[in-house]
């Protein structure tokens, strides 16, 4: 490497010379190498050419959805039990087994609509990604702050993101493109109730609660299966904004939450959520009146109630936005030994659809950039090369061999835990069916009653702006399905679009769609 001592000039600190990528000292940064001080400019000016075609080359493609998020580290700290109930019931999972065991974390944060520099005080569901590096590797908890979705099977994703996205002609947000595919979307009833309420803009990050969504499983040490949903919440309780609050905010600070944290976490205000599981048996429940593998839907906390397993705290900010917020790459494949997949339809196209995009959006060996490693055990693979590659270290002491299995050496399987095959039987017909039972409507009017009164009056007045912007047909639909949630939710809204029940009880239940008794009862009532 050259010794840029000896080039600066002798004022120069040697340690702060401009070099480029090369380590070639750089000794004029204001201007190109041109023919005679006017120009014209030539080819051969490594320099220039070097500095503006990286520049050219600064973003990658932003996140498909979730592009705006705040990235900050802390760590994971195991209860290892409730009561006197081990946990090691339930999980083999070492991070959880000890009290006080603590696993470092990195947690990003988001919005999901809007480009990298949109608002923060968006309505929309935020993100809440934590990925923990364990000894067994690193597992991704990739959540958000609802507890529940728009759709439940993965292959509905696009239509859905596409229909809240900008406009392909305008690129506006549409009302009209996004109740259109909602009104025709009966399970996003659950989610919409949430979405436009105060909940759904939360005060900042720190203020909100973060859930797993999808159901998982758990797998104790005799590879016995139960289903699992997570839930984190927030130490410094729960704070939601109204549209009134979040134009005021929104108009002078568009980063207000990401602000907010690092604020915070550089005054030594450390934010804490607390882990808490909800578990049910492994297997078919036809004593629920929900289907548990269904992520439009939540558990009832009185049937299942959540256990609280462990506390994350945020204690360091990144030091380098790209690399570690930009670059950072969660999914929810990444799990560890005694966590597991259920047979939740979201939850399998999600586990394909997140490392397809970081393929694409960071590159292929996305795994090797640091935040991304696991960091407390070692890989060895036999993956070799592709785009940027640079961990070509030989995996292990026979480097010729990267392939398995060798007699000659390399790498070999572990052991494999043959109990693992005693999860239930799974038989059935190759087909394209939705789930029977669907109810959409009921955990929709449940939680439209737990909202508190000024709640309510926000969730109305935000349909109704919004859906009077709609397609006449779109607005009967909505009213229709508002009915169904709640009488009450259904009668404001209409009165509001001036729509009133008798306007909209001979609409048909959608193609494919399966009212239950009491729905059919509820609109024979009001017709
Ligand atoms: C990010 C796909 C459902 C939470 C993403 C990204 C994709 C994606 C492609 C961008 C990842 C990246 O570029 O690194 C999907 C698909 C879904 C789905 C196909 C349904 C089939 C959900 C659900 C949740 C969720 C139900 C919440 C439980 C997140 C979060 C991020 C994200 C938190 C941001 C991760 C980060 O901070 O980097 N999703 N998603 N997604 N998704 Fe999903």
């Amino acid at each position: 490497m050259t010794d840029v001592s000896s080039l600066g000039s002798p004022e120069d600190d040697p340690q702060t010379v401009l070099t480029d990528r090369q380590g070639h000292p750089i000794y004029d940064n204001q201007n190109q190498r041109t023919v005679g001080a006017r120009g014209p400019a030539t080819l051969e000016n490594y320099h220039f050419l070097e500095k503006i075609s990286h520049f050219d080359r600064e973003r990658i493609p932003e996140r498909v959805v979730h592009a705006r998020g705040v990235t900050s580290y802390g760590y994971f700290e195991a209860y290892g039990a409730w009561g006197d109930e081990p946990i090691s019931q339930y999980t083999r999972a070492k991070l959880f087994q000890e009290r006080g065991k603590r696993t470092d974390v990195a947690v990003r944060f988001s919005t999901v609509i809007g480009g990298r520099d949109s608002s923060e005080a968006a309505r929309d569901p935020r993100g809440f990604a934590v990925k923990f590096y364990t000894e067994d590797g690193n597992w991704d908890l990739v959540g958000n702050n609802l507890g529940v979705f728009f759709i439940r099977d993965a292959v509905k994703f696009p239509d859905v993101i596409h229909a809240l996205k900008p406009d392909p002609v305008s690129h506006e947000q549409k009302p009209a493109r996004i109740f259109d595919f909602m009104s025709q979307t009966p399970e996003s009833m659950h989610m919409l109730v949430n979405l436009f309420s105060p909940r759904g803009i939360p005060a900042d990050y720190r203020h909100m609660q973060g859930f797993g969504v999808n159901t998982y499983k758990w797998i104790d040490a005799e590879g016995q299966s139960v289903l699992v949903k997570y839930h984190w919440m927030p130490k410094q309780g729960v704070r939601s904004m109204t549209e009134e609050d979040a134009a005021n905010v929104q108009a002078g600070e568009l980063g207000h939450a990401t602000k907010d944290l690092y604020e915070a976490i550089r005054r030594g205000e450390y934010p804490e959520w607390e882990l808490l599981v909800q578990i049910m048996a492994d297997g078919d429940h036809p004593e629920l009146d929900f289907d548990p593998l269904d992520d439009t839907k939540t558990w009832p906390e009185q049937l299942f109630p959540p256990k609280p397993v462990g506390r994350l705290v945020l204690d360091r900010t990144v030091d380098n936005y790209y690399a570690e917020n930009e670059q950072i790459a969660f999914g929810t494949g990444v799990l560890v030994d005694g966590l597991d997949f259920s047979d939740d339809k979201m939850l399998v196209g999600r586990t394909f659809s997140y490392s397809d995009t970081q393929r694409y959006r960071v590159g292929p060996n996305y795994l090797q950039l640091p935040v991304n490693q696991a960091k407390k055990t070692e890989v060895r693979t036999n993956q070799r090369d592709g785009l940027m590659a640079y961990d070509n270290r030989a995996a292990n002491a026979n480097p010729e061999v990267n392939y398995e299995p060798s007699i000659t050496g390399g790498l070999h399987e572990a052991q494999y835990p043959t109990h693992d095959d005693q999860g239930p039987e799974i038989r059935g017909r190759l087909t394209r069916k939705r789930i029977p039972l669907a109810n959409d409507y009921q955990q929709a009017g449940q939680r439209y009653l737990l909202l508190e009164d000024w709640e309510r009056d926000d969730l109305v007045t935000n349909f109704v702006n919004l859906i009077s912007q709609c397609d006449r047909r779109v607005q009967e639909r909505m009213v229709w399905h508002f009915l169904l949630v709640e009488n009450d939710l259904g009668l404001r809204v209409g009165k509001g679009l001036g729509i009133g029940p008798s306007d909209v009880t001979h609409l048909e239940p959608l193609p494919g769609q399966s009212l239950t008794d009491e729905d059919r009862e509820r609109l024979s009532r009001l017709g």
